[in-house]
């Protein structure tokens, strides 16, 4: 699997992706985008996100990668740069999707990991994962890339509250 932003190359794919994506769940496989926006568009606004541009005073600046096999997209990975104090209780530093049919194959936890790195790279010590307590998948790639348990809290949501764990990973120098 190769790891990386998206390139004007991969319109067709991301298309293709966005389509097979499960449209019940509140996750976005493409955070930021809107249907009728064009994929150009689409880049340049999260080229401008990730630099801290044009951001709502809610958001903070992220960097979002893509997987690819055979230049399929595969699952995405989202890194942002520091957490606001709703982050900080939930939502965090890092989030991933897999699509459907690659999930079970070790995706999410090569998307961890690679993004583990960025962040390295980008002079974090450590982030932030927050997942579902019923997330059995999710929370096994937190805890197979060495997170640290910190609590579960209660999340209210539209469905009511719900339990979320909150996990740092000590990133290492
Ligand atoms: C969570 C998600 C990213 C996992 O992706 P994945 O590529 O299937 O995960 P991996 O293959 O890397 O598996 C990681 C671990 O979870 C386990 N796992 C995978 N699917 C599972 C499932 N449905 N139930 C329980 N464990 C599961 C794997 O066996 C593996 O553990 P192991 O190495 O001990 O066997 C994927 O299910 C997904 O996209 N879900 C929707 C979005 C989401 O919930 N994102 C996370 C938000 S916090």
């Amino acid at each position: 699997m190769t790891v990386r932003k998206l390139k004007l190359s991969d319109e067709t794919a991301f298309f293709a992706a966005i389509a097979k994506w499960p449209k019940d769940i509140g996750f976005h496989l493409a955070i930021w985008y809107r249907e009728g926006i064009s994929f150009s568009d689409y880049l340049n606004l999260l080229d401008e996100r990730e630099r801290g541009e044009n951001l709502e005073p809610s958001m903070v600046p992220m960097t979002l990668l893509f997987g690819f096999i055979n230049d399929e997209i595969v699952g995405r990975v989202s890194l942002r740069h520091r957490l606001n104090e709703n982050l900080l209780r939930s939502g965090g530093n890092v989030g991933y999707g897999v699509l459907p049919a690659f999930r079970g194959q070790g995706i999410a936890t090569s998307l961890l990991k690679e993004i583990l790195l960025v962040a390295r790279a980008r002079g974090l010590d450590r982030v932030l994962l927050t997942c579902d307590d019923s997330n059995s998948a999710s929370i096994k790639t937190i805890e197979k890339c060495d997170g640290i348990l910190e609590n579960v809290i209660d999340l209210p949501t539209e469905d009511g509250i719900i339990k979320e764990r909150r996990y740092w990973i000590e990133l290492e120098s």
